[in-house]
């Protein structure tokens, strides 16, 4: 139909203007009533329009997410007070996968085929939590501290005890001297200067400003097509909204680059420490660079990859060899967090690491193949694999997400781990046990109950 259109226009055009002093606009309206005479536009509703539909449906919706959540998982999260992340949060504990009627032991001797058949694999892929309407979303413990990040259509959706530390530690390449820099402190344009004045250089203390400024984005921006209610000088979002202090607080949205809706996947931010040493960058885009991906997060991402949005709600173009430039400087030297148990190979050191610990070490380098894609130091090949999970589950529409495959997805480092949950892409692994659970299957290891927490009790090491 568009496409008729496109090729179409331009010959009605040309007759027309020629035959009448008539303007364009007044054309294309006259051709077809439903575009206006600025073409397909959403100027046809106001902003208390567009939000009274979307209030309408909320609550349903929220509904019915909650019940697909709670139909999966186990959400009355249990933590080990002696596990800390670096910023001193407890370590979630899981698995919290729900089973239906099986046995992770007896699961895990069932075949892919078997397991589709039945229905039961435990990690689809995690729908968005209006998973048809998408866009930035933040979690509670960000809001909280930074309210103009309120949607007033969507909530997020995981228990805060499955995320991050809310202020996340800051460990700088060039100053492991000072360890954590941020000591509990959100950075924001408020603070950054007083806290970063004297341990960065000029450069990099403007990148670290513009990573902290507010640029306007597909929902929080001036138009009648946003998504909050703010509609004064506090819009849009900043980079460490969701990478927070160069973390994350696992702030979500769907990825740009796949259509339609449904097969878009939720995407689970990533946290920017280590990226100084990592070669491939986004899930599946794979762009080259930190100046590539800081670029183009603002051009295309900002605005779900629809680039007539982008100009219309006030694309902000970084320029390439200064803002870009600065800063990717300051996200280059944001590095992993202490791993006093390992030792300059990246390795466990023997004098310091637990038996299990030691026997999780044996099985992640050995029979569990772990190593094969996440090899020390860092515990990522800077490649991108094809789990191929879609072997587990039927291709169906659940909570308006398409259950289909995930294509090759990036090996995420797993230095630092622990401080990161919840897990893969998408978070649908919402504790370090459910990703051993999930690469039991993947892999079809048949590990034992033993086996499984020594390799939990390793992860935590890294
Ligand atoms: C909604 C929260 C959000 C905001 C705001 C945001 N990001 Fe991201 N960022 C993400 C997500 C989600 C991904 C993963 C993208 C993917 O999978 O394709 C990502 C990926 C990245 C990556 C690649 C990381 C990796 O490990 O592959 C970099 C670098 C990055 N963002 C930098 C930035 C910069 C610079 C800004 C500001 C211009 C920014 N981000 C704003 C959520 C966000
Ligand atoms: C064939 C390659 C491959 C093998 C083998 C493999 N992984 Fe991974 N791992 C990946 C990829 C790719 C991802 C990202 C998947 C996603 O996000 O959907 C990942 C993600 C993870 C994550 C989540 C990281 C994060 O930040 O979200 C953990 C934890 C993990 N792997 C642990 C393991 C363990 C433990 C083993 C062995 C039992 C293992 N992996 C075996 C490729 C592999």
């Amino acid at each position: 139909m568009s496409m008729t259109r496109c090729i179409r226009w331009p010959r009605l055009l040309t007759i027309a203007l020629a035959a009448s002093g008539l303007s364009s606009l007044a054309i294309l309206a006259q051709q077809n009533p439903v575009v206006s005479s600025y073409g397909p536009t959403n100027q046809t509703q106001t902003f208390e329009q567009i939000k009274a539909g979307r209030m309408a449906v909320k609550a349903g919706i929220a509904k019915a997410h909650a019940d697909l959540l709670k139909s999966r998982y186990n959400l009355d999260i249990k933590t080990d007070p002696l596990a800390k992340m670096s910023g001193g949060k407890a370590v979630p504990v899981g698995p919290t996968a729900k089973l239906a009627g099986v046995t992770w032991e007896q699961l895990g001797k069932m075949t892919p085929a078997q397991i589709r058949e039945k229905g039961i694999f435990p990690y689809q892929p995690l729908p968005f939590p209006d998973h048809a309407e998408g866009g930035m979303l933040f979690p509670e413990m960000t809001i909280k501290p930074l309210p103009r990040l309120v949607r007033f259509d969507v909530d997020f959706d995981l228990p805060e005890a499955v995320l991050p530390d809310a202020a996340p530690a800051i460990y700088l390449t060039t100053r492991p001297d000072l360890g954590d820099v941020a000591k509990g402190r959100l950075v924001t344009l408020s603070n950054y200067y007083e806290i970063f004045n004297g341990i960065l250089n000029p450069k990099q203390i403007e990148g670290l400003r513009l990573l902290l400024t507010q640029f306007p984005q597909q929902q929080f921006n001036a138009t009648e097509d946003r998504r909050t209610d703010r509609a004064d000088g506090m819009i849009g979002v900043t980079c460490f909204d969701c990478h927070v202090n160069g973390h994350t607080n696992r702030a979500t949205h769907l990825v740009g680059d796949i259509r339609p809706q449904e097969f878009r996947h939720r995407i689970n931010t990533p946290s920017l420490r280590g990226v100084n040493v990592q070669r491939l960058f986004g899930s599946q885009r794979a762009l080259k660079t930190v100046e590539d991906f800081t670029e183009f997060e603002q051009r295309a991402a900002y605005f779900d990859g629809d680039i007539c949005m982008a100009t219309k709600k006030g694309v902000n173009i970084v320029e390439r060899g200064s803002q870009a430039h600065f800063m990717a400087e300051f996200m280059e030297i944001l590095d992993f967090p202490p791993a006093p148990k390992l030792d300059i190979y990246g390795e466990l050191d023997a004098a310091m690491a637990t038996p299990a610990e030691l026997k999780g070490e044996a099985l992640f380098n050995g029979r569990a193949r772990c190593a094969s894609c996440h090899p020390a130091p860092y515990y990522t090949d800077n490649s991108m694999h094809n789990l191929r999970a879609e072997r587990f589950y039927r291709q169906e529409l659940v909570d308006a997400m398409m259950m289909a495959h995930d294509g090759p997805i990036k090996t995420f480092p797993l230095r630092g781990v622990k401080d990161s949950p919840p897990y893969l892409h998408d978070g649908r692994c919402l504790t370090l046990e459910d990703t051993v659970e999930y690469f039991n299957l993947v892999q079809q290891l048949h590990l034992t109950p033993q086996e499984k927490s020594d390799l939990t009790a390793f992860l935590r090491c890294l």
